[in-house]
């Protein structure tokens, strides 16, 4: 079991670097392994608190403990972040209506269309480039979910201004912490109802795991968010557990250097003179630019790279981007030459002499 020996109120004392390494380890007794092991196990012998695979498992205990223990809560762990944004938004009540930023994850928002579509919810989509757009949604509404950064545009919102009005308003606040992670920003001490991530990305982060995770401060609503697990089989394997619980060890340390690389590469974007538009919000390790020549530019530049993997998704130790347009359910207001960028751990100069050599074949 991933119980630790160390008492919570040491917990609450510590940073998040450090909670990254000490949480969900096993007890600390002669012999014990120092890493909560990987479990595969579909049943367990009556009698106890897990009784099947669907209820529970002691790899998945290990990473909710890390990750209650960095957003300050309790944590889900779900197969997908979109297993555990599809357990958040089932926490909107049948016909509600959900306010999410127009350039949130488009997975995100297709779901959301999808549950429109079937009738179960109304969506508002928002351009949270205008003041206030999120807030001034919320009236009636039952959720407003914020994406900040939001994944493609990397736009910013007040996640603190903007819970508080929602919240007066009676709206359920949800924040996709994704792109930032708790180490940045941690939404419930913000005023936020439930921090959701697709830990598919940073916090697992070396490409090798599907995973996904929802936190929040409230008993009632953890139930609720455990029962959808339960009831919709949403649940993660032990080996992606493990995963991403070794993946958070590292967390710190490679969020540090890949946003560093992450700057330094949007100076060096900013002065090239192939390049038209350059966006980087200051802080994380995802940027964007859009190549003078278009769409066309765009493509040949993003499958010119050699050290660079031309690849969707984002938050592994390896620098990686694509051109966002090229999926269909991307919305049309993302420019068409936009690249994304996941910058990695490598070493700056060959990162650099890589992207350039790109951007002069593109
Ligand atoms: C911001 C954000 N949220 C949620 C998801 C969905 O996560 P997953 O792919 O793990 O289902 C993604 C995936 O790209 C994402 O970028």
């Amino acid at each position: 079991m991933a119980r630790s020996d160390r008492p919570q109120h040491l917990f609450s004392s510590l940073s998040s670097e450090t909670l990254a390494v000490v949480a969900g380890r096993p007890e600390r007794t002669p012999d014990s392994p120092l890493n909560v092991p990987i479990t595969p196990a579909s049943t367990y012998v009556a009698g106890g608190s897990l009784e099947y695979g669907r209820y529970g498992n002691p790899t998945w205990e290990a990473f909710e403990e890390v990750m209650g223990a960095l957003e300050g809560g309790r944590a889900v762990m779900y197969a997908s972040g979109l297993a555990a944004a599809a357990a958040t938004l089932s926490l909107a009540p049948e016909g509600g209506a959900v306010v999410v930023p127009r350039h949130a994850y488009n997975g995100t928002v297709g779901l959301m269309q999808d549950a429109a579509r079937r009738g179960r919810l109304e969506v508002r989509e928002v351009d949270v480039t205008r003041p206030n757009a999120l807030v001034d949604a919320a009236e009636g509404a039952a959720m407003v979910w914020i994406e900040s950064p939001t994944n493609p545009a990397l736009e910013v919102v007040d996640i603190a201004e903007t819970a508080a009005a929602a919240r007066t308003r009676g709206a359920l606040v949800v924040v996709d912490n994704t792109f930032a992670t708790p180490l940045v920003q941690q939404p419930l001490a913000l005023g936020a109802d439930v921090v959701v991530h697709s830990a598919t990305k940073l916090l697992a982060g070396h490409s090798d795991a599907l995973a996904g995770v929802a936190v929040v401060a409230d008993d009632p609503t953890y139930e609720l968010l455990e029962a959808y697990r339960r009831l919709h089989g949403a649940t993660p394997g032990a080996l992606e557990a493990y995963l991403a619980t070794r993946g958070l060890r590292t967390l710190a340390v490679r969020f540090e250097r890949a946003q560093d690389n992450a700057r330094r590469l949007a100076e060096h974007l900013e002065g090239h003179e192939d390049v038209a538009v350059v966006r980087y919000p200051g802080f994380g390790t995802v940027l964007t630019f859009e190549p003078k020549g278009g769409a066309t530019a765009a493509h040949r530049v993003t499958t010119a790279s050699e050290l660079v993997v031309c690849a969707t998704s984002l938050g592994g130790v390896e620098t990686s981007w694509e051109r966002r347009r090229r999926w269909a359910g991307e919305p049309v207001t993302v420019p068409d030459a936009l690249i994304r960028v996941s910058v990695g751990i490598e070493g700056f100069a060959d990162l650099w002499a890589d992207v350039a050599q790109a951007l002069t074949r593109g």
